[in-house]
C-alpha cells in the first residue's frame, strides 16, 4: 500500500492501516517536509509511476479530488478496527473511517472520504465523494452529503437534512434546515455567514 501525504493526516491514516496489519511501502508527497514517518520512508510524488494500492492521506477535500483525478492508483478504502461499520452500509473506494467512527445500515459513503474519529453516520444517509464528517461530528438518519462538504468537528445534523455540495459546516453547529450548496454556516441554529460560487 502507498499512501498520499505526509501531513498530521496521514499518521493517522497510517495508523488505521497498520491496525488492520496492511504493509504500507511508502508515503509520497507533493513537498515532502521529513523523510519518513513511524519509521516509513517520504518520497517525493514526482519521482512515482502510480500503480498498485494507494489512500490518499490528505485532509483538504478539493486536494483529494484533484490528487485522485492526477494520480490513477488502485485506490483502497480502510476503517479501523474499532470502527463499526454495517455490514449493509457501502463505502467507497480511497475513504477512510477513523477509530471509534460508526456507519450504520444503508448508508452510503462515496469515493475518497474522511468518516473522523468517533464521527455518527446514521443509517440510509448519502455522503458524496470527497466529503468530510469531521471527529464528533454527528448526522442522523437520511441526511444527504454534497460531494466535498466539511462537516466541522462536533456538528450536528438532524435527520432528513440536504448538505449542499462544497459546503462547510462550522465547528459544533446545529444543522436544522437544508444547506445550499458552497455555503459557510455556523452556530446552532446553523445560519449561514458565507457563500463562495467556486471551490
Ligand atoms: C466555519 C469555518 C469553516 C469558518 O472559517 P472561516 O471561513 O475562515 O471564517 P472566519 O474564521 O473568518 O469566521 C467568520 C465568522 O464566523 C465565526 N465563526 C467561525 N467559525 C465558527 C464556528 N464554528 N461557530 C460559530 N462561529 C464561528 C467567527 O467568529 C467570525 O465571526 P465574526 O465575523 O463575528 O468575527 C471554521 O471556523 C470552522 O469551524 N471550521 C471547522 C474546522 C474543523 O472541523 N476542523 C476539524 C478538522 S479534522
Amino acid at each position: 500500500m502507498i499512501v498520499f501525504g505526509a501531513s498530521g493526516h496521514s499518521k493517522v491514516v497510517l495508523d488505521v492501516l497498520l491496525s488492520n496489519g496492511i504493509e504500507v511501502e511508502k508515503v509520497i508527497d507533493d513537498s515532502p517536509k521529513t523523510s519518513e514517518i513511524f519509521g516509513i520512508r517520504v518520497e517525493k510524488a514526482e519521482n512515482i509511476a502510480p500503480s498498485g494500492d494507494a489512500i490518499i492521506a490528505v485532509g483538504s477535500n478539493m486536494s483529494r479530488k484533484r490528487i485522485s483525478e492526477r494520480w490513477l492508483f488502485n485506490y483502497q478504502s480502510v476503517h479501523h478496527p474499532s470502527a463499526a461499520v454495517s455490514p449493509f452500509a457501502k463505502i467507497g473506494a480511497g475513504t477512510v473511517v477513523m477509530p471509534q467512527a460508526s456507519i450504520n445500515a444503508d448508508t452510503a459513503v462515496g469515493k475518497h472520504c474522511i468518516i473522523n474519529t468517533g464521527a455518527v453516520v446514521e443509517h440510509d444517509c448519502l455522503v458524496g465523494d470527497f466529503a468530510h464528517v469531521a471527529p464528533n461530528a454527528s448526522l442522523a438518519g437520511g441526511v444527504v452529503v454534497g460531494e466535498g462538504a466539511h462537516i466541522g468537528i462536533g456538528a450536528c445534523v438532524i435527520q432528513g437534512i440536504t448538505i449542499g455540495k462544497w459546503a462547510l459546516i462550522g465547528a459544533g453547529a446545529v444543522i436544522i434546515k437544508d444547506v445550499p450548496d458552497f455555503a459557510t454556516v455556523v452556530g446552532n441554529p446553523g445560519k449561514i455567514i458565507k457563500e463562495h460560487k467556486n471551490h
